[in-house]
């Protein structure tokens, strides 16, 4: 090897890097110049044999030669990183290697977690669980209800009604219900008794909004028809339903309550679950001892009539529990407003 052969020998080394048309290639080239018994390797050895003014010239040669194929080999390996992330990217301009945006997930709202629980309680207990329309008609919500359209009862609830107004002569009787007991109506048209029937759903009242009344909010409805039926079994139901849904034994009152499809009404209240017996202090009870549960009573025999029920030998109670509101004392929600104000920061503490 000559010192002038060694521009030669450069120029080709970098010629075959150039050509490599992937990384197997490239390496096999790698190996040919730089390994073992390779070009580099090859030169250097025959330094030996050359004349002493030759060997520095050939020695430094060998060494500038290294480099120059590392680099190149580098500059195509760079090259083909490249390739490869554009192929991925199908040209498009998308970026496997960015970092990802973090998925926005979901969660339960309040209401569907405490509405899905109560289901469970009562599934347990053998009831059925019941849907019916929120656009309804006057019969549903009032008529089959016992509250017929002169009722002084209507005014208990503001109706959002539906156009066209009702005015006596053109039949149109559609309104937004005002409670899930409509249901209740349905379910004794169309099921064979004995049953009982719960039916979790959204109600509407037209009235002004504050920190405990709001136009949209959750009831649970329970219907129970049989033989025999007996406030012992209603209030039976209620204890066994609130010791499943707080985990331990919670005592019950009635006070009489007016609703015209109950005979006898009640207004159930219980302990209140949340303050030590005595304390005066409770943010929820405000030291009563007792919240406001549930109204409730006996089926009125006119309701069972109305749908074609025999009076003489089935019977029935009926409650209406406020599921918005369970939902607020579960979880100490002050405002009932906050449940339907889509605000996230809300809603993501639920889960
Ligand atoms: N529907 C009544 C209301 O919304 C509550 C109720 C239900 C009362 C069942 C008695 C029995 O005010």
């Amino acid at each position: 090897m000559k010192p002038e052969d060694l521009e030669r020998l450069s120029a080709e080394s970098l010629a075959r890097v150039s050509a490599c048309a992937d990384g197997s290639a490239l390496a096999a080239v790698e190996r040919d110049l730089l390994g073992k018994g390779g070009v580099v390797a090859g030169l250097l050895a025959s330094i030996g044999g050359l004349e002493a003014a030759d060997r520095r010239a050939v020695g430094e040669g060998a060494n500038a030669l290294k480099q120059t194929v590392l680099a190149a080999i580098a500059e195509r390996e760079t090259a083909f990183e490249a390739e490869r992330l554009e192929m991925e990217r199908g040209g498009d301009g998308f970026d496997p290697t960015l970092v990802g945006t973090r998925e926005a997930r979901g969660s339960l709202h309040p209401v569907t977690l405490v509405s899905r629980q109560l289901e469970d309680v009562f599934l347990s207990m053998g009831y059925r669980v019941l849907d019916g329309p929120e656009v309804e008609l006057d019969h549903y919500n009032f008529v089959g209800l016992n509250i017929p359209s002169d009722h002084p009862a209507r005014d208990m609830q503001d109706t959002f009604w539906c156009e066209p107004a009702p005015d006596g002569t053109d039949g149109a009787d559609l309104l937004l219900r005002t409670h899930t007991s409509c249901v209740q109506v349905r379910a004794l048209e169309v099921l064979e008794p004995p049953f009982r029937a719960i039916v979790p759903g959204r109600v509407f009242r037209q009235e002004a909004t504050d920190a405990t009344h709001e136009h949209t909010f959750h009831q649970m409805e329970g219907l129970v028809v049989g033989q025999g039926i007996t406030v012992g079994h209603l209030i039976g139901t209620m204890r066994t339903f609130l010791r499943e849904a707080f985990g331990r034994e919670i005592e019950v009152r009635l006070r009489p309550g007016y609703f015209p499809f109950v005979e006898p009404g009640f207004e159930l209240d219980a302990a209140c679950p949340f303050c030590e017996e005595g304390a005066d202090s409770c943010r929820v009870c405000k030291g009563s001892r007792w919240i406001e549960l549930c109204p409730c009573g006996m089926v009125h025999p006119a309701v069972l009539e109305m749908a074609g029920i025999d009076t003489d030998v089935w019977n029935g109670f009926a409650f209406g529990l406020g599921v918005s509101r369970m939902a607020m004392l579960r979880y100490g929600i002050e405002d009932i407003r906050h449940l339907l104000g889509g605000d996230l920061r809300f809603l993501e503490q639920f889960s």
